[in-house]
């Protein structure tokens, strides 16, 4: 198949690497040569890793003779299927899908790897509303399973089932939404650890590595929530929290996050955000071996969240995990480790933090119902999932 991907940076060149990696023709397109030749060295020394690894047996400069580089749509004019990951700004949002919509042919499907603007408004831009389509990638893309597709009300059936397909032909794990909510899933939940990690740090009742401690030492994650957060780029997830709270969904107070955008420490990408990284390059942060830190009480708002979304009807519990495992690199999924952990405790958690005054830890119906009924989790026999 032939692929434009529009946008060259973090996501944008991983994701147009992953689909030369499977042999498709990519047509790679940004404003300017610069970012394109920083794409270009930043896959190249991706490939190289992989090359050296065996993950690919091709030669990089195989894979990447079928990226084609242009800072024209012109190139777009007779691909299958365009992968948009341009910055999160709706009128570029909104030139792109244009300019696609233009160039691109009339049966082209036209995704966007947005994280936080609704599907429906960028299919608007275009007169191709059926085959507009969120593709979610994860970063980083060429190595995270996980893509949520989200169909907006205007995705055609066959338009989803194709971008299903793709994302599978591609090695990725595909979670669809049965409808769009803000935030989709994986950032959801990403959202409320990172409330919680910051209540907790900022009500004095934890220390910023002690919250990554119990992440990491005692729950299993591949990185702290901070030290994820730093390496998402801290003015990513304020933009993230903030389209989302914008569009209806509960807020915990926290200032963290935003003090350090002011002042330009946005993590990985600038050398310093709660961790510091030298070069501007990830390096996993060192972290105390111990830590008080209830992993019930880091996790129990991002349990509150996925209860909702499966009392909603959104995703199945069985989704949610595979959300954070192929999303997120969790060793289980967060409704797998809640069963372990005890839903009575996680409701305890909830009650305990609501009680202090702080709203959106009010728990989910689904959650309450569950501790009545006995059902909490492994020791249990039921809680999300059956125990034999
Ligand atoms: N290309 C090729 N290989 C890569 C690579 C890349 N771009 N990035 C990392 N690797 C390889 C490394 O070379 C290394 O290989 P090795 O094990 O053979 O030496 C391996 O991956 C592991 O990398 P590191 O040793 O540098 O570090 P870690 O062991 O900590 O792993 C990680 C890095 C895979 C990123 C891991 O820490 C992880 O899974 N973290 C969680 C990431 C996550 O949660 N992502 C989702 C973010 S949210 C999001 O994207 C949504 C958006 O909308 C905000």
């Amino acid at each position: 198949m032939k692929f434009a991907v529009v946008g060259s940076g973090t996501m944008g060149h991983g994701i147009a690497e992953v689909l030369a990696i499977y042999g498709h023709q990519v047509k790679l397109i940004d404003i300017s040569w610069d970012i394109l030749n920083r794409a270009k060295q930043r896959m190249e020394e991706s490939l190289r890793k992989f090359y050296e690894k065996g993950t690919v047996k091709e030669d990089p400069s195989v894979i990447l003779s079928r990226i084609e580089m242009s800072t024209s749509y012109d190139v777009a004019k007779d691909i299958d299927f365009a992968i948009e990951a341009v910055p999160e700004i709706l009128d570029l949002k909104r030139k792109v899908f244009q300019s696609l919509d233009e160039i691109a042919p009339r049966e082209a499907i036209l995704a966007t790897n947005t994280s936080s603007i609704p599907i429906s408004e960028i299919a608007e831009f275009t007169s191709r509303k059926d085959k507009v389509i969120g593709m979610h990638f994860f970063n980083p893309p060429q190595i995270m399973k996980l893509v949520e597709v989200i169909p907006s009300k205007y995705t055609s059936e066959d338009t989803a089932n194709k971008t299903v397909e793709l994302a599978r032909s591609l090695g990725k794990v595909p979670v669809k939404l049965r409808i769009e909510v803000p935030g989709f899933i994986g950032n959801r939940i990403f959202l409320r650890l990172m409330q919680e990690a910051c209540r907790e740090v900022e009500s004095g009742e934890a220390s910023i590595e002690e919250v990554d401690s119990c992440a990491r030492n005692k729950i299993g994650l591949p990185m702290g929530i901070f030290e994820l957060s730093d390496y998402v780029g801290l003015d990513i997830d304020v933009d993230l929290w903030e389209n989302i709270v914008k569009r209806g969904t509960s807020d915990v107070p926290c200032k963290l996050f935003k003090e350090k955008v002011a002042r330009k420490e946005l993590g990985v990408k600038s050398g310093k955000g709660f961790y510091e990284y030298p070069g501007n390059k990830y390096l996993k942060v060192k972290l105390p071996a111990t830590s008080k830190v209830d992993p019930a009480r880091l996790l129990s708002l991002a349990v509150n969240e996925a209860a909702w979304l499966v009392e909603n009807n959104i995703v199945k519990p069985s989704e949610v995990d595979d959300v954070m495992k192929y999303g997120y690199n969790f060793p289980k999924g967060l409704l797998e480790i809640a069963d372990e952990l005890g839903i009575d405790n996680i409701l305890r958690n909830l009650e305990d933090i609501y009680n202090k005054g702080y709203s959106a830890y009010k728990p989910q119906d689904l959650l309450v119902k569950m501790v009545k009924e006995g059902k909490v989790g492994k020791k249990s026999g039921e809680g999300f999932y059956k125990y034999a």
